[in-house]
């Protein structure tokens, strides 16, 4: 039976990096994702496939596509679609390295790494700015509703599609608000992480609010904190059972709807952006009968 990759629905680790990889030349494509379909486990290693992949393999993932760019309201949203991701999740770094030598070895020559980043988890769930990230989240069952793809036959239920962003903080702007500028950003107190009254609507649990959408617009978000030399940020990680809920979200954020951009661009910035399929386990291994390998 398939099963969705377990470090999906597992909260998030101690330390994780992400690798984003291009596709270089296709003659050993199939091969390297046979193999990385025996290395992958879904729970320290969760992998995610790009349009660039499918479309090399000439295969159809329903609801799969690229990433849209916008620009709205002075607001770029940027897209950088890649050909395939890796989440490694852990406690060390040491084996967490040597396990991306193992990955990048492994997806040679089909594959090259175009990017590295490490993340962390602080303080519990915080983001840099100090706020608790993750309260809304759906839980158990909820959560497996949310994020992962049912009904649809073998090979595709347990499925996930992964919306990824890298976001820059500023933090001299941020430095800048008085903490009531701050919790109005947000929508929550940072010292108590409870929502208050006359929340703003640009508040960012305001414009993000799921049960407000129609249809309600619920994701799995499993985001962490990464830090490089002076530069800081979140990585924003999505799963869905489609990109609907991620977009309609999005676009409310940076005012399609109704022109009132969220305060989070205020002092932060999505520099990258890409969209993957995140295939289901089977018997251990990946199951790639949804793309026909
Ligand atoms: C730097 C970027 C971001 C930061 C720092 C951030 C931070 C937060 C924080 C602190 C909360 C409140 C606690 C919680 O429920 O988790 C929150 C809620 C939420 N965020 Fe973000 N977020 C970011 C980007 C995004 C993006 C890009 C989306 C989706 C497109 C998003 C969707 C949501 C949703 C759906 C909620 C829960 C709203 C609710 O139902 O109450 N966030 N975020």
């Amino acid at each position: 039976m398939d099963t969705p990759q377990a470090g999906i629905l597992a909260e998030i680790p101690p330390l994780s990096r992400y690798l984003t990889f291009s596709l270089q030349e296709t003659d050993e494509l199939q091969h390297c994702l046979q193999e990385m379909a025996k290395l992958v486990d879904g729970e320290n290693l969760v992998l995610g496939l790009g349009q660039s992949v499918l479309d090399s393999l000439g295969s159809t993932i329903p609801g799969m596509r690229v990433m849209a760019a916008s620009s709205t309201c002075g607001i770029e949203i940027p897209s950088t679609p890649q050909a395939l991701w890796c989440w490694l999740r852990g406690n060390d770094r040491g084996e967490i390295y040597h396990q991306s030598r193992l990955i990048s070895s492994l997806l040679s020559p089909a594959f090259s790494l175009s990017d590295c980043i490490d993340s962390f988890a602080f303080d519990q769930n915080r983001d840099l700015s100090g706020y608790e990230d993750g309260t809304e989240n759906p839980q158990g069952e909820n959560a497996l509703n949310a994020a992962i793809v049912q009904h649809q036959g073998s090979g595709m239920n347990g499925s996930s599609f992964v919306a990824v962003q890298k976001w820059q903080h500023n933090f001299p702007l941020w430095d800048n608000m008085n903490s009531q500028q701050q919790d109005d950003s947000i929508g929550r107190h940072v010292a108590d992480n409870e929502e208050f009254d006359e929340v703003p609507e640009s508040a960012h649990v305001k414009r993000t609010a799921q049960e407000s959408y129609q249809p309600e617009a619920f994701i799995l978000r499993r985001f962490m904190p990464w830090a490089d030399g002076m530069n800081a940020g979140l990585i924003f990680v999505a799963f869905g059972h489609s990109f609907d809920a991620f977009e309609a979200i999005l676009n409310r954020m940076t005012g399609k709807e109704d022109g009132i951009t969220d305060a989070l661009f205020g002092f932060t910035r999505p520099l990258n952006g890409s969209y993957f399929w995140c295939p289901p386990l089977n018997n251990g291994e990946l199951d790639l009968s949804a793309i026909g390998l």
